[in-house]
Order: structure tokens, then C-alpha cells, then sequence
């Protein structure tokens, strides 16, 4: 069978038209960015463009021939799309499907059935990779990061900071009756105590179990605040831009937590920034029609404020995207690899969502944030979180 991508038949006229330079429909099938499948009567597939041999991690040779069903995992929808368009509709369509195969691990993509059209049982198969659907793999990823961060903050907290409290007493114990030489090393060991117990201090915050509280909080005064405390400490010498959105509602949170989050962005930020001709922008928008149902329940959440922190920096190292979010993940030299840890919890408690996009000379993170409204209040003692905090 000739490849049916390769072999369209000309539309009008069967008089050459003159076109230069002529235009390949198989080069044009291969710079799709999505996975595109010909799958004939019989169920085998017939032609597979470049991005669905990426896709299924499969050269064009393996897949073709074969039942599309192998490729898929049991009882996929993609079999029933498949089928619907052979009982005679022209296209169907279907979004949040999971393909999840042990060789190309979870996907959810939207997926698209059409009738070839020329006058055969073939049908082409698109798939979608959805953008929404992806930043949802990453929140989950990213709360699982806080939640083994949370276990062993819990385990720090007991087993090292009371042993610690021994030693260090110890130490004080021998330092009265220590010679001056003996004495250098009781205040080390004091020293060196004291600098865990603050490390174990700062990860307790990971372990912290009581729910949220949170109530309307205007976002811009909070930008505002963390702006403040960074220029007149450790961003001194960079420019801020600010491009708000000055109509945006208020965000349901809890301010003191959603200060943390902006300011270990922006100092990140400024940790990037160039020396000289350092610039952050911060932007806050107010985005139509996000809705994302998360896994564990059948509501969607509406995360409709979008606050973004970028910078003029490097970028983030590609072999650090993958964890960014995990905790002890650092590159800086004096660095806790804590900060982005705690961001992606605290986000993760307000049922948020956090993603990145880097390249040079632009880095950006973006949190997308539930609006508050007064119906919160009502259903919940004290606007405490409630049906709208979502947990992985
Ligand atoms: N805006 C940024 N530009 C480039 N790299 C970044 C940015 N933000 C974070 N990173 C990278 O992520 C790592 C982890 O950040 P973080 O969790 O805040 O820990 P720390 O700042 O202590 O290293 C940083 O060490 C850095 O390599
Ligand atoms: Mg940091």
C-alpha cells in the first residue's frame, strides 16, 4: 500500500499548476510538532510522522505494520475513537487521555480521530500533548518533592536536634573546667551544634501539619513588601520592572506564606541577574478559562491569577530542570537547595500550580493562584482551607 501521506491525490484540476519550489506533505507531517498516525481497516498502522516516533520512543520501521493496539495500553479510548469514525463520523475527539506504557511512561494527551477521506477505511490519529495536563504532572512531582522533604524534616527534628542538645550541653559541661587550648574546641563543638540546630529549624517548616489559613490577600501589596526588603538588602543594584494588572482580584492565601514564596523567587532571581544591568520583572494577570482538575477528586480548580518573577540571568542549568523543585538541589556555593523546595509546598497547599520556562537572558517562574471569593468565607469556620485545598 503506498504510503498514504506521501500520495494525496491533487485536489482540483489535474493540470499542473505552476509552484515553486514544490512543497513535500511528508516534510510538512514531519515538522508537526504532534504525533500523527495513519492506521488502516485492519487496525495496523500505516505511517507514523517523526514527533509520533518520538512520542512512542519507536522508529518508523517497528511501527509500522503493526496493530496500533500494540502500541497502546488495554482498553485504551484511542481504540474506541478509532472505532467511532469507522462507524461513519467524519472526526471525534477526546481530551485527558492517559496513555501509560512501561516503555514510555504517563502521558495525557487530547487525542484526534479523522477519516482519511480517500475513499479506504484508513483513519489518522493525532495526539496532543496537553500544556495544562503537564504542568499538572509537575505540581504532583513537585508535592511529592515537599512531602518526602516533610518526612524527613519530621526525622531531623527528632533524631538530630535532641541528641544535639546533649552534646552541646556536654560541651558546656567541659568547657568550665577546660584549659584556654581545650577551650577553642568546646566552642566548636558548640559552634558546629548551634549550625545544625538552625539547618533542622529551617526544615521544620516542611513538617508544619495545621491547615492553612487563608483569606483574601492582594497580591500586589504583597509584591510590593518583598520588593522593598530586596532592594534594600541582597538586590540592591538591580532595576525592577513591575507590570501589574491593577483590576486583579484578590488571591485566596495566606500572606505571610505567599511573602516566602516571592521572596525566595525573587532572590533567586536576583542571584541570577547579571552584575551589572541585573532586571527582574514581576507581572500579575488575570488568565480566562484555566481550569484544572487534579487527580484524587472530580473538581476543577479555577486558578485564574498569574503572578510571574523573571530575570535577565544564565538560565537554569539543563541537568537541574528535571528536580528543580527538590529539596538540597543547589548550585550556589553557600546555597541550602531549600528555597524552591519550600515555594513548590507552600504553593502546593494553596492548591496552585508553579512552573518555569528558562533561556538565556530570560528566566521566568510562574505561579498560577486561586481567586478568592466570598462563598469561601461561608462554607468554611474562619475562611480555613477547605473543599478548595487539593492534596496529590
Ligand atoms: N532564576 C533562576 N535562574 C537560574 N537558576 C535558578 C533560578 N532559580 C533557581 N535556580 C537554580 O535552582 C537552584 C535551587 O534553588 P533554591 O531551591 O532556591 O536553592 P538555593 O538558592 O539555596 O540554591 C539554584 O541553586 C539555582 O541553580
Ligand atoms: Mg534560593
Amino acid at each position: 500500500m503506498p504510503r498514504p501521506a506521501t500520495s494525496l491525490p491533487p485536489r482540483r484540476s489535474p493540470r499542473p499548476m505552476p509552484r515553486t519550489p514544490a512543497t513535500d506533505p511528508l516534510a510538512v507531517l514531519n515538522a508537526l510538532p504532534d504525533p500523527v498516525l495513519v492506521v488502516d481497516g485492519g487496525g495496523d498502522i500505516r505511517f507514523v510522522n517523526l514527533e509520533a516516533q518520538e512520542f512512542f520512543d519507536l522508529g518508523a520501521s517497528a511501527m509500522e505494520g503493526t496493530p496500533l493496539e500494540a502500541l497502546l495500553p488495554p482498553d485504551s479510548p484511542v481504540m474506541g475513537l478509532v472505532e467511532q469514525v469507522r462507524r461513519g463520523s467524519r472526526s471525534v475527539s477526546q481530551d485527558g487521555v492517559d496513555i501509560d506504557t512501561p516503555r514510555i511512561g504517563p502521558h495525557r494527551v487530547s487525542v484526534q480521530v479523522a477519516a482519511m477521506g480517500d475513499g479506504t477505511d484508513a483513519v489518522v490519529v493525532t495526539l496532543r500533548e496537553n500544556a495544562i495536563a503537564r504542568k499538572i504532572a509537575n505540581t504532583l512531582t513537585h508535592r511529592h518533592a515537599a512531602r518526602s522533604v516533610t518526612a524527613m524534616a519530621a526525622m531531623l527534628a527528632h533524631e538530630v536536634k535532641n541528641p544535639l542538645s546533649g552534646i552541646r550541653g556536654a560541651a558546656q559541661l567541659l568547657e568550665e573546667n577546660a584549659s584556654e587550648q581545650d577551650r577553642v574546641l568546646t566552642r566548636l563543638i558548640c559552634d558546629e551544634a548551634d549550625r545544625i540546630v538552625a539547618l533542622v529549624n529551617r526544615m521544620e517548616v516542611f513538617s508544619d501539619k495545621r491547615p492553612l489559613e487563608r483569606g483574601p490577600v492582594n497580591i500586589h501589596t504583597v509584591l510590593e513588601h518583598v520588593r522593598k526588603v530586596a532592594q534594600s538588602g541582597f538586590a540592591r543594584s538591580i532595576r525592577f520592572v513591575e507590570r501589574y494588572d491593577p483590576s486583579l482580584p484578590p488571591v485566596w492565601g495566606n500572606r505571610d506564606q505567599l511573602v516566602q514564596v516571592f521572596l525566595n523567587l525573587i532572590k533567586n532571581a536576583a542571584e541570577a541577574a547579571p552584575e551589572t544591568g541585573g532586571e527582574i520583572v514581576l507581572s500579575t494577570a488575570y488568565q480566562h478559562g484555566v481550569r484544572m482538575a487534579l487527580p484524587g477528586g472530580d473538581k476543577r480548580v479555577h486558578l485564574p491569577l498569574l503572578v510571574s518573577v523573571q530575570d535577565n540571568g544564565d538560565g537554569i542549568p539543563e541537568d537541574l530542570r528535571g528536580h528543580l523543585f527538590d529539596a538540597f538541589v543547589t548550585t550556589k556555593v553557600n546555597g541550602t537547595g531549600l528555597g524552591l523546595a519550600l515555594v513548590a509546598k507552600i504553593i502546593g497547599d494553596h492548591g496552585g500550580v508553579i512552573e518555569f520556562d528558562s533561556q538565556p537572558r530570560r528566566t521566568v517562574f510562574k505561579v498560577s493562584l486561586p481567586m478568592y471569593d466570598q462563598s469561601q468565607d461561608a462554607g468554611e469556620s474562619g475562611g480555613f482551607n477547605g473543599g478548595g485545598r487539593l492534596r496529590g
